[in-house]
Formats: C-alpha cells, sequence, structure tokens
C-alpha cells in the first residue's frame, strides 16, 4: 500500500514535470545542455572556495546539491560511471590503466558505444567536447588520437592525463602538439577559446547542443597561470577534521601512514593546497567566459548548466600527503552546481546525487526515456521548479567501489618494489595498495548518516562511521555498531555491489530487519 501511494505520487511528479517541459519544448525546442567537469576538485577540504564567479553564476542561480558523490574514488572508474550511468562493476573500467579497461578496446567496443552522448546526438543534438577524457585515451593502444568516441562532432580530446603545458589534443581525430606558451597552450584557457569558437556558431534557431567541458585543474601537477601565480600566497591547506590524525583504527593502508607528518610534507602540502586552488582560478574565468557568450547569443534562458567533479581530494587527512582513492568523505564528495529553464535560483537540495545519475538526466533532459541498462537515475524531476519529490521516493544507498592499484617497481622507494603498492611519492607513504580494494555502502536518510566498509585484505578489514555523530571518521566504530544496523548495511552492500540497472535505483527507506 505505502509503496503504492509512492510510486503514484512520483509518477504524478514525473509527469507534470513532462508536461512542463513539453510547453517550454513547443516554444523553445529541446534545451541545450553545458557540462563543466572538473578533475580531483574536493568540496570537503576547501576545494569550492576560489571558484567564487561560478558559485554566483551557476549555483546561486540555480541548485546546488549538497550531497553529491562520486561512486569511485579514481579519475577512470569515476569518468567512466558518468559516461555510461554505470557503476564500476558494470562499466568493467576497474583502474586508470588500459588493462584494468581505461578506455581499452574492449571497453570503447562494449561501453563507449552506449555513453550517454550516443542518446543525445539520435536527438540530433550538435555535441561538443573539450579536455580531458580518460586517462588513456589516445594512446597507440587505445586506438590513437585518430579515435573518436562516438557521438561527439566537435572533437578536442586530451591524449592521457591531466596536463597544462606540452600535451598534445586530439582535434576531430587529428593529433595537435601544444607546448609551453602560456598564450597558445594552457590547456584550460585553450578548451575556454575552443568553447568560444563553439558558441559563437550556435543561436536559439541553430537546434541543440551538447558541451562538456572537461579541465585538467586541480588535478597533479597543479599548474597556474602566470596570472595566478602569487594567489593565495597566505592560504594553508585546512588543518581541522582528520588532518594529520594517525587512523590508528583504519585499515593497512592507512595504519602505514608516518604520522604525525614531518614539516617539510606539511610544506609541500600547504603548497600543492595553493596551487590547486590558483588552477582553479582560471576555471572560474572560463565559467564566466561561458555564461556571458550564452547571454550575447541569447542562449542562457534555454541551457542548463552543470557544474561537477569526478572524484575528491585530500591532503594530510589521516597523515596521508597527498592523493583520492580513500573511502572518506574527502575522496568521494564533489561539487555539483545546476543552473537552466524552469529551475528557480537559490535553492540547496539534500538528495543523494551519484556521478551515475548524470547521463540518465542529460538523456532525460534531451526529452527521452534514460535506457535501462544505466543503473544510475534521472534527477530531472528534482531541477522542476518547486519540485516537491518526496524523500521517501529518492535513494537512501549507495555503494563506492575501489579496486586497489599496484606496480611492481616504486622508484624511489626500492624497498617496496615487488609488494603491490603504488603512488609511493613523497616521502615513502604509499597512497594506493592491491589490498585497499574495497566495497563500501553509503546510507544518508532523514535519520541516518552511515557508511560500512569492507576491504578484500588478509584481515577481511571492515569500517562502519555513523557520520551524525562522528563526521569526521575520526574513530572506527565496527565494534560498537548494533548487530542489527551491520546486518542491514551489509545485506545492502551484498545487493547493491551486483546491481545492474532497475536493480541499482531501488526506492525508498532503508529495510526494516525483523529478528
Ligand atoms: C575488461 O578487460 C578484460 C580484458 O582486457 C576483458 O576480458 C573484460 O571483459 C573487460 N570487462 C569489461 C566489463 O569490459
Ligand atoms: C570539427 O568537426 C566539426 C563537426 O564536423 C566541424 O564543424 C569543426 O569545424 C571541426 N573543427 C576543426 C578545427 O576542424
Ligand atoms: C610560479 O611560482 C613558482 C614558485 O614560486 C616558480 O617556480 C615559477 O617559476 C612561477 N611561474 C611563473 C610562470 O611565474
Ligand atoms: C607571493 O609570494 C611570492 C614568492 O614568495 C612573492 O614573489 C610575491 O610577491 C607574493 N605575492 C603577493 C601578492 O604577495
Ligand atoms: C574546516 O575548515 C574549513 C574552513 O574554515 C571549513 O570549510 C570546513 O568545513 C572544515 N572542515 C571540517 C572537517 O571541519
Ligand atoms: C512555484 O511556486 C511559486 C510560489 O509558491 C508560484 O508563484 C509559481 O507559480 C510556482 N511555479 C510553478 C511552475 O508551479
Ligand atoms: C588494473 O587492473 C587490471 C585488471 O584487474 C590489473 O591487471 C592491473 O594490474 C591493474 N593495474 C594497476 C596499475 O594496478
Ligand atoms: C597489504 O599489502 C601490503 C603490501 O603487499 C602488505 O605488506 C600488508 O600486510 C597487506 N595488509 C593486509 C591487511 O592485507
Amino acid at each position: 500500500m505505502l509503496a503504492r501511494g509512492r510510486g503514484s505520487l512520483l509518477l504524478q511528479s514525473v509527469l507534470i514535470f513532462l508536461h512542463v517541459l513539453q510547453t517550454c519544448a513547443t516554444k523553445k525546442g529541446p534545451p541545450n545542455i553545458v557540462f563543466i567537469l572538473t578533475d580531483d576538485q574536493d568540496t570537503v577540504i576547501g576545494g569550492e572556495t576560489p571558484i567564487t564567479k561560478t558559485k554566483k553564476l551557476i549555483g546561486d542561480e540555480g541548485i546546488i546539491f549538497r550531497n553529491m558523490f562520486a561512486t569511485s574514488p579514481l579519475c577512470c572508474p569515476s569518468r567512466s560511471s558518468i559516461l555510461t550511468g554505470n557503476y564500476v562493476h558494470n562499466h568493467g573500467a576497474v583502474n586508470n590503466s588500459v588493462d584494468g579497461n581505461c578506455s581499452s578496446p574492449t571497453w570503447q567496443k562494449q561501453s563507449e558505444t552506449r555513453a550517454f552522448i550516443t542518446y543525445l546526438k539520435k536527438q540530433k543534438y550538435t555535441t561538443f567536447f573539450a579536455g580531458k577524457y580518460l586517462n588513456q585515451y589516445g594512446k597507440p593502444e587505445t586506438g590513437g588520437p585518430e579515435h573518436i568516441p562516438p557521438g561527439w562532432d566537435w572533437w578536442n580530446g586530451l591524449v592521457g592525463n591531466s596536463k597544462y603545458y606540452n600535451y598534445q589534443l586530439s582535434v576531430n581525430g587529428t593529433a595537435e602538439k601544444h607546448k609551453d606558451s602560456y598564450q597558445n597552450d594552457y590547456l584550460t584557457d585553450i578548451i575556454n577559446k575552443r568553447a568560444e569558437d563553439f558558441l559563437q556558431l550556435q543561436s536559439p534557431d541553430s537546434g541543440p547542443f551538447f558541451m562538456m567541458l572537461s579541465t585538467p585543474a586541480c588535478h597533479a601537477p597543479f599548474t597556474p597561470a602566470p596570472q595566478y601565480n602569487n594567489s593565495f600566497n597566505d592560504t594553508k591547506a585546512p588543518r581541522n577534521g582528520s588532518f594529520n590524525v594517525y587512523g590508528k583504527d583504519k585499515h593497512w593502508l592507512i595504519r602505514q601512514a608516518k604520522s604525525p607528518l614531518s614539516d617539510d610534507a606539511i610544506a609541500t602540502i600547504d603548497n600543492v593546497f595553493r596551487n590547486r586552488w590558483r588552477t582553479l582560478l582560471s576555471v572560474d574565468d572560463m565559467v564566466e567566459n561561458v555564461i556571458n557568450l550564452l547571454t550575447q547569443r541569447k542562449l542562457l534562458d534555454n541551457t542548463y548548466v552543470f557544474y561537477s567533479s569526478d572524484n575528491g581530494y585530500h591532503l594530510g587527512q589521516f597523515s596521508l600527503p597527498q592523493d583520492k582513492r580513500q573511502l572518506y568523505e574527502f575522496d568521494v564528495r564533489v561539487p555539483l552546481m545546476v543552473r537552466g529553464p524552469g529551475i528557480k535560483a537559490g535553492q540547496l537540495r539534500e538528495e543523494i546525487i551519484l556521478n551515475i545519475d548524470l547521463a540518465p538526466t542529460f538523456i532525460a533532459l534531451s526529452a527521452q526515456t534514460a535506457p535501462s541498462q544505466m543503473d544510475g537515475m534521472s534527477f530531472h524531476n528534482l531541477l522542476a521548479q518547486n519540485a516537491t519529490i518526496p524523500a521517501s521516493s529518492w535513494r537512501e544507498s549507495f555503494v563506492i567501489e575501489h579496486q586497489g592499484e599496484y606496480k611492481q617497481i616504486n622508484p624511489g622507494c626500492p624497498q617496496y618494489n615487488n609488494m603491490d603498492l603504488a603512488n609511493c611519492d613523497p616521502n615513502c607513504v604509499c597512497e594506493d595498495a592491491k589490498n585497499n580494494t574495497y566495497g563500501c555502502v553509503r546510507t544518508l536518510s532523514a535519520d541516518t548518516n552511515y557508511m560500512y566498509c569492507v576491504f578484500e585484505d588478509t584481515e577481511n578489514f571492515e569500517e562502519f562511521y555513523d557520520l551524525n555523530k562522528d563526521p569526521d571518521q575520526l574513530s572506527n566504530a565496527i565494534q560498537t555498531v548494533s548487530k542489527s544496523v551491520l546486518m542491514d548495511q551489509g545485506k545492502k552492500l551484498m545487493e547493491l555491489s551486483v546491481c545492474q540497472g532497475p536493480s541499482c535505483r531501488k526506492i525508498g527507506p532503508p529495510h526494516v530487519l525483523v529478528n
């Protein structure tokens, strides 16, 4: 009974929204969509502070979603999820290497052909991409720069991983070399310029477009534009929360960290923190330019603008110097701001939104039904003005998946060769390991705020946090949590770790266990 009541309420809101969408559509045609994706931009350790223009022009003009998560804390797996709408266990890109299906020929055949852009292309969208795609894109073993992923018309794909200078772009399938002149090569600005060239050709009558701008900022090597090289001179990485705290009751990788951090390590952390903010100032300029152009071209009132990131970041949390790949909030929470037609300005929303929800949402906004194989849920009905979707009609749980990376050789730390560890710079503290492989279930509702994780290591290590009581995840509560809560979370973890399509989209409150 209850379930049916909720279902029909949801159906009603969807129908109302579709009606609104239709009435708009008859006047203006399908909406344009601009999607800005940054690299490694966190929300928990202050990553959104420098982008003040973006917050004003997108967030304050629309919705700031306060519970946006990556379902994997690593670039290529998360980006593959963004493109396909699928969890890692369904798209198979488990790490940043070709043999882990990052942009691999298998992935191109099985998953890339069903990426969201192919559905928008079928709706006659003109499609534009500029910036970082997948870490292994454009390499000889993944088809070289000649490979243009299906569905994209204007293609400016970065070969390989994020860089600011000295890189190659695939421009419509032809390699274009870039060196190190600020004017001609600084990648964030090049993305901005290519976006400008494209937008200058668009008008309210030229048909809908989808534009994805995927910046290297604020990923390593954190190279600021020269005019921002001295910005934030006095800024330091935040010292609160779990900064420089030894995670004595956590999994093995956290226990191997050197704590407290040395003064050198802290100086490096502060420097990286400042440079990340500096690189984001160029992103902020790009956002401002894009919004100005949309206004000048009279496109803004029929364009949705999304801003997000692939995963979070840590700098000193639990004494890990600098990376992602952890299950904690700093690595999995990312920004999400959306503005667009019919979205009331100045909203904060609390629903859980995931990286896998972007693909079905873009498809739904182009007035199609999201394909059933996608694990994510379209949140287009949360964008409608006065959306009153009851909390119980949205998800309350999801999974976070990571397969630890490892390299046989660790230059600089030969004592760790052949030990299945990776990213051991600086100071020989390793940021990943083969046994840093885990699945977590995260549950967040009006009265619950849990994270439960299980590791594939020799200890079958488990971690549990009640984030209402311990927001910084300082102490592992696995020994004290009640058996019924643990059983319930364990059941969800098991179900969601193998879910596919519809079974990932289950909604409603947590199961009630009957003893
Ligand atoms: C991942 O790659 C391996 C071998 O490269 C392949 O056998 C497997 O099917 C791929 N998985 C997916 C889901 O594409
Ligand atoms: C890339 O392809 C698009 C679509 O065909 C075309 O309009 C654009 O001019 C091309 N760009 C370059 C630099 O050739
Ligand atoms: C930016 O500052 C760094 C560190 O002070 C310096 O090494 C680098 O040369 C500067 N870059 C530019 C373009 O001024
Ligand atoms: C920032 O620091 C650099 C190097 O220490 C210095 O050259 C520069 O003048 C400072 N900039 C500002 C705005 O304080
Ligand atoms: C730490 O301080 C920053 C800046 O004051 C704040 O934005 C952030 O929420 C705080 N983080 C924690 C974990 O308390
Ligand atoms: C939303 O609510 C406001 C104020 O309650 C009302 O003025 C407006 O007409 C509503 N908009 C829609 C699309 O229902
Ligand atoms: C990536 O995943 C593949 C498949 O599981 C594995 O063979 C490879 O060693 C992994 N690469 C790294 C760097 O961990
Ligand atoms: C994790 O892997 C490292 C490196 O191979 C090893 O030293 C450590 O004992 C392992 N820990 C667990 C809990 O499996």
